[in-house]
């Protein structure tokens, strides 16, 4: 039988303690994946205490407390702190989600967590998304519309036509639903992935535009679409409650409905 080994420098190892030395009786641990291509350290689990009774309620509070007080050099991203840019996106207590959505009390126990998984790490919980912003740029995420051009007249939509994109409009590409997706892990350079075929379906789905059998058309093909096996973990890991793997069905049903 084959048996594949990770490299030394690759595996996981245990890390520094940071124990908290205010002497509170109210205190969760955060075990955070850490590596830095500017050391030759591997990765590691660093461990830190935080003082629960001077910590806000969420995972992001927590980890903002420990770059503010405990560690400088953990390095993450946030922005918004309310689940709208997307930026805060790691895997926490297992499951891809928004760090400043998730509340701390969710979880029992240590809190463990990683980057987003199968996308490369640039340094500690940040990954590089650039291969998933490229295939984004692919499915020209905009309005097709001559109308849109001139600028003195109205594009409607009447309420249905603009019903059509509740449940799509609300993506914040965060990427959680991707980088849970078994078949984008395996094909990610050639297989759209759920975030994508979400923002695909998004613009097949607006009455306004002009290109949907043009879009249609580019999306006929063997991996771009047809690599979705509907194992829905995309769907169950959204933290904006949408169903991406409803929509690439949409997609798959628009194609068949085409030809
Ligand atoms: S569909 Fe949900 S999980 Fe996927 S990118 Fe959009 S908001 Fe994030
Ligand atoms: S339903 Fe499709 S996109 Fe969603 S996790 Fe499964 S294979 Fe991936
Ligand atoms: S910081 Fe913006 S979504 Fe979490």
């Amino acid at each position: 039988m084959v048996k594949f080994n990770l490299p030394d420098n690759s595996k996981l190892t245990k890390g520094d303690y940071f124990k908290s030395d205010i002497g509170s009786k109210n205190i969760k641990k955060f075990q955070i994946y850490r590596w830095s291509p500017e050391d030759e350290r591997n990765p590691r689990m660093d461990t830190y205490e935080v003082d629960m009774n001077s910590c806000g309620p969420m995972v992001l509070d927590a980890v903002m407390k420990i770059k503010n007080e405990i560690d400088s050099s953990l390095t993450f991203r946030r922005s918004c702190r309310e689940g709208i840019c997307g930026s805060c996106a790691m895997n926490i207590d297992g499951t891809n989600t928004l760090a400043c959505t998730k509340a701390i009390n969710d979880v029992k126990g240590d809190i463990k967590i990683y980057p987003l998984p199968h996308m490369p790490v640039i340094k500690d919980l940040i990954t590089n998304l650039k291969s998933l912003y490229t295939q984004l740029k692919s499915i020209k995420p905009w309005l097709h519309s001559k109308k849109t051009q001139a600028t003195d007249v109205e594009n409607i939509q009447s309420k249905e036509e603009r019903s059509k994109l509740d449940g799509l409009y609300e993506c914040i590409l965060c990427a959680c639903c991707s980088t849970s997706c078994p078949s984008y892990w395996w094909n990610s350079d050639k297989y759209l992935g759920p975030a994508v075929l979400l923002q695909s379906y998004r613009w097949l789905q607006d009455s306004r535009d002009e290109e949907r059998k043009e879009r249609l058309k580019e999306l006929d093909d063997t991996f771009k679409v047809y690599r979705c096996h509907t194992i829905m973990n995309c769907t169950q890991a959204c933290p904006k409650g949408l169903n991406p793997a409803e929509a690439i069905a949409g997609i798959k049903r628009m194609i068949s409905q085409q030809s």
